[in-house]
Parts: C-alpha cells; sequence; structure tokens
C-alpha cells in the first residue's frame, strides 16, 4: 500500500511504498491522480525511470503533449532534457523564474514530471507555490478585481517585456523556439480557476506570460498583478524539493507556480521532463 505524507501545512506529499516503474493498476491511477489534485506536488523518491516508464506515467494523468517551444530530445518529442552543464557559468537557467509551464497556450499543460537522472550535491532545488491556497488567503480588495474577469498570456517572447533581459532567462543547453506567431497573440483564460477534482479555486496568472488584465491596459495592470504576485509566491504557500537522482516529481501546472534555484554552477543538472493536457482551464 502506498504510503502518504505531507511535505508542508498546505502543499506537496511524499509518496513511499508505490514503484511508478511497474505497470500502474487501475486504483493505483486513481490515487495518483486524487493525490495530485489534492496535494499538487508529489514526490517519489528511487524511482530512476527509463524514457518509456516516464512516458507511461505521464498517461496515467493525461495524453502526452509536445510542446514546440522548447526543443525535445532528438529521437523523442515527447521529452525534454532540462540540463545546464558544469561548463555554463553565470547565465540563466531553464525555469529560473516564478511561472506555470505555457500559460499562453489555449490548453495548457495540466501537469508536468521531472525524473531526475544528474544532480549536483548542493543546489539545484525547485520550488513550488499553491494559488489555491494563494486564492484562499487574497486579500478581498484583489479578489474582487480577479473573481469573474479573463486575464491576457502572451508567450512573446517566453518571458514578456516585465520579465528579467533575455540572457538570464535560460541556460544555452535548452533551446527555445521564439517568434512562433500562435504563442504571440493574446490568449485569454480565467484569471481564477477551479481544479475540477477537489473543486478549490486557484488563482490562475503567470508571471513571466501574463501581460495584463481583461479590461485594463498593461500599465493599470502592471501594480495589481505585481502585488497579487508578491502574495502568491509567498515562502508560506510553498515546498521545496532537494532532488536526488531517481527522484521524480509530479505537479499540477495549473494550481501551482514554479521556481527553478539557479546556485550550482560548475556542476551539472540533469532530469527529463515530460507533460500531460487535460481539459482546458475553467
Ligand atoms: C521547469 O521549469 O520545468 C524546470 C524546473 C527545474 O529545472 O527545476
Amino acid at each position: 500500500m502506498p504510503i502518504l505524507s505531507k511535505l508542508t501545512g498546505f502543499i506537496g506529499a511524499e509518496i513511499e511504498c508505490l514503484s511508478l516503474s511497474e505497470t500502474i493498476s487501475g486504483s493505483g491511477a486513481e490515487f495518483l491522480k486524487r493525490s495530485l489534485a489534492e496535494h499538487q506536488v508529489l514526490v517519489l523518491r528511487d524511482q530512476y525511470l527509463t524514457s518509456p516508464q516516464q512516458k507511461a506515467l505521464t498517461r496515467v494523468f493525461g495524453p502526452a503533449m509536445q510542446l514546440r517551444y522548447v526543443s525535445p530530445l532528438e529521437d523523442d518529442p515527447e521529452i525534454i532534457a532540462v540540463l545546464k552543464e558544469a561548463s555554463e557559468i553565470g547565465g540563466g537557467v531553464f525555469g529560473g523564474e516564478w511561472h506555470a509551464d505555457f500559460s499562453f497556450l489555449e490548453n495548457p499543460p495540466a501537469g508536468s514530471i521531472l525524473n531526475a537522472v544528474e544532480i549536483p550535491d548542493v543546489g539545484g532545488d525547485t520550488v513550488w507555490a499553491s494559488q489555491t491556497v494563494a486564492y484562499r488567503c487574497l486579500p478581498d480588495a484583489l479578489k474582487s478585481v480577479v473573481d469573474g474577469r479573463n486575464a491576457v498570456h502572451v508567450g512573446k517572447p517566453y518571458g514578456v517585456k516585465h520579465a528579467p533581459p533575455a540572457e538570464t532567462r535560460a541556460n544555452a543547453s535548452i533551446r527555445m523556439t521564439r517568434g512562433d506567431p500562435d504563442a504571440d497573440r493574446e490568449t485569454f483564460h480565467p484569471a481564477v480557476i477551479t481544479e475540477p477534482i477537489t473543486g478549490a479555486k486557484a488563482l490562475f496568472l503567470n508571471p513571466i506570460y501574463t501581460t495584463r488584465l481583461d479590461g485594463m491596459s498593461e500599465e493599470e495592470s502592471l501594480p495589481v498583478l505585481q502585488e497579487i504576485y508578491r502574495h502568491c509566491t509567498r515562502p508560506d504557500f510553498s515546498c521545496r524539493h532537494k532532488w536526488q537522482a531517481g527522484d521524480v516529481v509530479i505537479w499540477d501546472n495549473r494550481t501551482t507556480l514554479h521556481y527553478a534555484t539557479n546556485d550550482y554552477d560548475g556542476h551539472r543538472r540533469l532530469l527529463y521532463r515530460t507533460t500531460f493536457s487535460g481539459a482546458a482551464p475553467r
């Protein structure tokens, strides 16, 4: 029987006594999906998944996505190598700002899975912040701005103008596609969405892709969004994972934001990422 222990008061759970390399039964799949909906981030240690095993796990949650904005492995369009080489010193890192993955798509990924292969002795942790708790604790004055309102998401230039300069955003080992018209147009999503299994409401705003709130200009939106981002990335709402090779972490991309820490220059870090889709955010 799998054993689940919460990682913090608000977000994250570690699951033990469940091998993801074996075929996952119907009840195992239901357990994983419900646990993800309830805890938003699931950590499973010592899994050492092969690519086919990671892809099979991904399909437990939904159809695997192929995201053309980040170059995948040459021999597998479903898998991205999240890699920073030891030689990449002084630059940015992939995912090194608070974000959810690809919210500028009509149907952004429902969740993602990272499978750790090579991890520095120290550093390279990933942090997630619960957007259901952030919504629950949002001051009423801000709730009245976002409730019932859409927000505008734009992929261009994969880190909009309010984000740090491009050279600090990604690292050389990961190739990103720029100038794709599908990503660069405005996409509207509700600023507050409902997690379909638990019914919990979550903020769905993205510090790197949300350009403005619907009905407001970018200039009017900026101070409101900045105040919301300060709130929704509070350490109180977050959990931090210290990786070891063999770890698998699964997260809900709709009800969390995540952040890759960049404190391990001179050390190689490699994880494989897959992404699954779900119904459009509502
Ligand atoms: C990501 O944003 O998907 C990468 C997270 C990480 O490398 O820790």
